[in-house]
């Protein structure tokens, strides 16, 4: 995974929980770098789920709801880094239809060897998608996350519902996803 993610987790703890919680938390794993995290640079997937488990350990959170709230969050960061893949785009539905053709092969120019997820969409109307997640990672409760952040940042109530999922032995994860036109719009 980026150090991106690894930064914008710092940040949630952080801001969340105060610098102190992800001092502990790196004291828990201690065989993560030592080293600052930079940006562009891959880390093992597995010390992203150290940490998180870690936090849930010491935070007393569940897992799916500790990646979720990181997950809204870490949309808010990657949009303040990353200004210009939101430029032109005045709606949530435009957006997310962006993700995989235009912004994820920027993130792939951008950072040598960063490997997105594979999202697959179906236009239902100018309200309505499918958008079928695939990764190896099995993270599709931080794209829960994400939505909900997309939703947040445009003003959008989105309502999305997970329909099918890897983790209960489906072939890749689904989400049902209602974007309402108006709202983010007036
Ligand atoms: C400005 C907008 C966005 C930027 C700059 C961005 C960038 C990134 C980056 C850098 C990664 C890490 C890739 C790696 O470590 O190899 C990532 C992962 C991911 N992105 Fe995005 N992203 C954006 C929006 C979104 C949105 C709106 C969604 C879906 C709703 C999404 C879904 C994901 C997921 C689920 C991952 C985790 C990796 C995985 O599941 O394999 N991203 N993104």
């Amino acid at each position: 995974m980026k150090g991106v993610i690894f930064i914008l987790f710092e940040e949630f703890v952080t801001e969340n929980w105060g610098a102190e919680t992800f001092e502990a938390l790196l004291d828990d794993c201690p065989h993560l770098a030592k080293e600052p995290i930079v940006a562009p640079r891959t880390y093992p997937d597995a010390w992203v789920v150290d940490l998180l488990m870690a936090a849930c350990r010491r935070l007393g959170v569940t897992p799916a709801d500790a990646l979720r709230a990181f997950g809204q969050f870490c949309f808010g960061g990657l949009v303040s880094r990353y200004p210009g893949f939101l430029k032109g785009v005045t709606d949530a539905k435009s957006l997310l239809m962006s993700v995989h053709q235009i912004i994820h092969v920027e993130v792939k120019k951008l950072m040598e060897g960063a490997v997105p997820p594979n999202l697959f969409y179906e236009d239902l109307g100018p309200e309505d998608l499918v958008v079928h997640y695939e990764s190896k990672r099995g993270l599709c409760t931080l794209m829960e996350g994400l939505l909900n952040g997309l939703g947040a940042h445009f003003g959008t109530p989105i309502e999305h519902a997970q329909t099918a999922c890897t983790h209960r032995g489906d072939a890749r994860c689904t989400f049902r996803i209602r974007i309402p036109l108006l709202v983010g719009k007036l």
